[in-house]
């Protein structure tokens, strides 16, 4: 899946809609040399969002297309998928991205296109952060977390390539759990991308492997 040419590095479009961390956690990590990777394009759907600012100053092509500019919710998103494929991107990295894309994004994509949540799936799919860290919270669960998975049709649905699992503190409040969760977003995130530009993420049915990696090496910092 997604192996990019033989000696290229991976292509990755990023879609973002707010503060941009985990965006973020993936420039640092292919400065520090942890992902071998190119981020060719920035994609956020918000004007205002502090991650457009981030994908700037780290000098990405950054493009901001706002609902409200285009005449339908089709021509939206058919337009932020032309910029991707135009860049030819291999992967496509959805990090806190708040609406859900057409089938044309996975038709385009098979199999390609990653996002990160910040529950423990299949719990608590299907809202935006911080919903998810909420719902946990309020849920009384013991272990929360994040989780990068496959996008597909099926909304949080696809196969889980990694998760990391955190503690629920007694005295939690939303932010100071979705704090620590987001902390493991930015580990995970750049690993997983680091994985696709490995070419090691493999589908098996239905079910993602990859061979080699061991989760209790990466799976909590509990
Ligand atoms: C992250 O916590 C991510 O898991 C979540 O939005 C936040 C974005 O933060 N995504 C979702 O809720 C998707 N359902 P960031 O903009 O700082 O990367």
């Amino acid at each position: 899946m997604s192996t990019p040419a033989q000696g290229a590095a991976l292509r990755v479009a990023v879609l973002i809609s707010g503060r941009g961390s985990n965006l973020q956690a993936l420039i640092d990590a292919i400065a520090d040399g942890q992902l071998a990777a190119d981020i060719v394009a920035v994609i956020c759907n918000h004007s205002d969002a502090p991650g457009v600012e981030r994908a700037e100053a780290a000098g990405l092509a950054t493009y901001v297309a706002v609902r409200r500019d285009f005449a339908s919710r089709a021509a939206h998103d058919e337009a932020m998928l032309r910029i991707a494929q135009e860049h030819g991107a291999d992967l496509v990295v959805l990090a806190g991205f708040d609406r859900i894309l057409s089938p044309a994004w996975t038709q385009a994509f098979p199999n390609r296109m990653i996002n990160v949540h910040p529950s423990l799936l299949p719990a608590f799919a299907g809202g935006i952060n911080p919903k998810p860290q909420a719902d946990a919270l309020a849920a009384g669960v013991k272990i929360a977390g994040c989780t990068v998975h496959i996008v597909t049709d099926d909304v949080d649905g696809g196969p889980i390539v990694a998760q990391a699992a955190v503690p629920v503190l007694p005295d939690d409040t939303v932010d100071t759990l979705a704090n620590r969760i987001l902390a493991q977003e930015h580990r995970l995130l750049p690993l997983v991308v680091q994985w696709f530009a490995e070419g090691c993420v493999r589908l098996e049915n239905g079910r993602i492997v990859v061979p080699g990696v061991v989760p209790a090496r990466w799976w909590s910092e509990v």
